[in-house]
């Protein structure tokens, strides 16, 4: 951060200095929320959250060298004492950006694609200057300031990952770092409960593009029609993005290789180039064709951009994290989280990845879907259900509902290809099936056999005991998908599949 001393500080925020703090003492970050984060030199942000307090690390972080405390009521030690904790960080982020006027503030938003895009354009800014950009998902009202305030003088570029869980949320994150590019994703169904309908997702996702200057560029999803509509909302020039001739940054000729990685061709208005991803899944196409469209309009030119695009591989972790085991069993970690616009695009890839080969999935009840959860939820278990899988495993609570869609599609697709079905309801793991010896039984035929079977479908507690239940059904040269809600921590079962290989 730039270097603030406590009595700039305490103005910026209206605090009050306290507990002996020297005006003149220097902040020189990192700000921290986390007193085991805190170095010589940081400001240490207490919060007071449901289980623990921050002011009750305040002599703790203070010993770990940090200048001072910003806290909501006096405590042992040197404080800029503020009436809202969070308010005050947005403050001290708003000041920090409005110091640094050669920095360029980017921001993504949208419902799926946010963090893996924001890592591909950071690398992208990257070869033009000094980037800050988050690793991981630093989207909300304290992760967006805390990346702002690491940024310096020599700062050239901040990347931002803007999420909205209601409506003003990202209008209140561009008044912290007001954005002169704005790009837009997608939008999707993600959060679908908190806002009541897609039409209140965009609303919520336009207002970055509203944010915009006159003098910046909107980079819109020309595929989206929700995004495109977004055009009319913005003073500033807008550059669409996408797979129709329409959008001046596309992908043409996309190929998947049997990995489930896209190549294509990037056409620019000046120029094109070839690019091929180490990200999987063809859904990381768009990503990269908005991370490269940004990184146009800074003036890259073409062919590094499709290098950058080309050598990137995942940054944030357990996003379509694809490992093999020695015995040759392929695990995806998808485990990060999950809506249903991801969970299509990874049992598409899956569907890629996994061809010939016997196919398990582990996923779970999609959360913060409202009124459209059971239903929305049911068509899950449609989709896993009638996706040829040898096996699927419902892991955690409120699963009815995929069970029961499950259970239909798998049945239909079984008597579709006339093969028994097994019998309805929920299998406890301790009832689940056994693989045969030798390989034989009721999802017949060698790996790679293919052909249609009944999917075996079970419900479990949690991530271990889906990895108890995959450890016995699995056989060389299977493949596996994790992919779950955030609040499931199914990446729990993928490193439990991958010997506790925490890579
Ligand atoms: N363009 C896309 N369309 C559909 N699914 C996507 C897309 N990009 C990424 N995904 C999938 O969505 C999940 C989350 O990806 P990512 O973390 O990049 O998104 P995000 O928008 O940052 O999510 P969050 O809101 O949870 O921070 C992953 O499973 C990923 O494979
Ligand atoms: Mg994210």
């Amino acid at each position: 951060m730039i270097p603030l001393p406590l009595a700039r500080i305490a103005e910026i925020t209206s605090g009050a200095l306290s507990g002996m703090a020297d005006p003149r003492a220097v902040v020189r970050g990192p700000v921290v929320i986390d007193s085991r984060a805190v170095e010589p030199g940081s400001l240490f942000v207490a919060f007071r959250g449901a289980r623990v307090d921050g002011h009750d690390y305040a002599a703790q972080a203070i010993r770990a060298g940090a200048v001072a405390i910003l806290a909501t009521r006096p405590v042992e030690a040197p404080a800029v004492i503020v009436p809202d904790a969070a308010a005050a960080l947005a403050e001290l982020a708003a000041a920090q950006v409005a110091a640094l006027p050669d920095a360029t503030v980017i921001g993504v938003t949208g419902s799926a694609g946010k963090t893996t895009t924001k890592d591909l354009l950071a690398r992208i800014t990257g070869r033009i200057g000094p980037t800050i950009a988050p690793v991981g998902s630093f989207n909300n009202e304290l992760g967006h300031p805390l990346t702002v305030l690491r940024a310096d003088a020599g700062t050239r570029f901040m990347v931002l990952e803007l999420a909205a869980r209601n409506l003003g949320h990202i209008k209140d994150l561009t008044r912290i770092a007001p954005p002169q590019i704005g790009v837009v994703l997608n939008v999707g169904t993600a959060h679908l409960g908190v806002f009541g309908g897609k039409e209140a997702i965009a609303k919520a996702k336009g207002e970055l593009v509203e944010a915009l200057p006159r003098t910046g560029v909107a980079v819109l999803n020309a595929d989206d029609p929700h995004v495109r509509e977004m055009a009319s909302r913005t003073d500033a020039r807008v550059t669409y993005f996408g797979r129709g001739e329409d959008a001046a940054i596309r992908a043409e000729n996309v190929v998947v290789d049997v990995r489930g990685r896209a190549s294509f061709t990037l056409r620019t208005p000046s120029g094109s180039a070839h690019v091929s991803l180490k990200l999987y899944g063809a859904h990381a196409v768009e990503n990269a064709l908005a991370a490269a469209a940004a990184g146009y309009e800074l003036g890259l030119p073409v062919a590094i951009i499709a290098e950058e695009l080309s050598q990137a591989t995942p940054r944030s972790r357990w996003r379509m994290e694809v490992t093999d085991r020695a015995d040759g069993v392929t695990v995806i970690n998808d485990a990060y989280n999950a809506n249903p616009d991801s969970m299509r695009a990874a049992f598409e890839t899956f569907e890629v990845l996994g061809r010939g080969r016997r196919r398990f999935a582990v996923i779970a009840a999609l959360r913060e879907l409202g009124d459209e959860a059971p239903a929305l939820n049911a068509e899950l278990g449609r989709l896993a259900g009638s996706a040829g899988l040898a096996g699927l495993i419902v892991a955690g609570p409120d699963a009815e509902p995929v069970l029961q869609g499950a259970h239909a599609a798998a049945q239909a697709a079984t008597t579709a290809a006339g093969v028994p079905q097994q019998p309805q309801g929920v299998q406890e793991p301790q009832q689940a099936w056994q693989p045969p010896a030798g390989g034989t039984g009721p999802f017949g035929g060698p790996p790679g056999g293919g052909g249609a079977h009944p999917t075996r479908i079970v419900h479990v507690p949690d991530a271990e005991a889906a990895a108890a239940e995959l450890n016995r059904w699995l056989r060389p040269g299977d493949a596996v998908l994790i992919k779950g809600p955030r609040a499931m921590g199914l990446e729990r079962t993928a490193e439990l599949l991958l010997g506790g290989a925490a890579q």
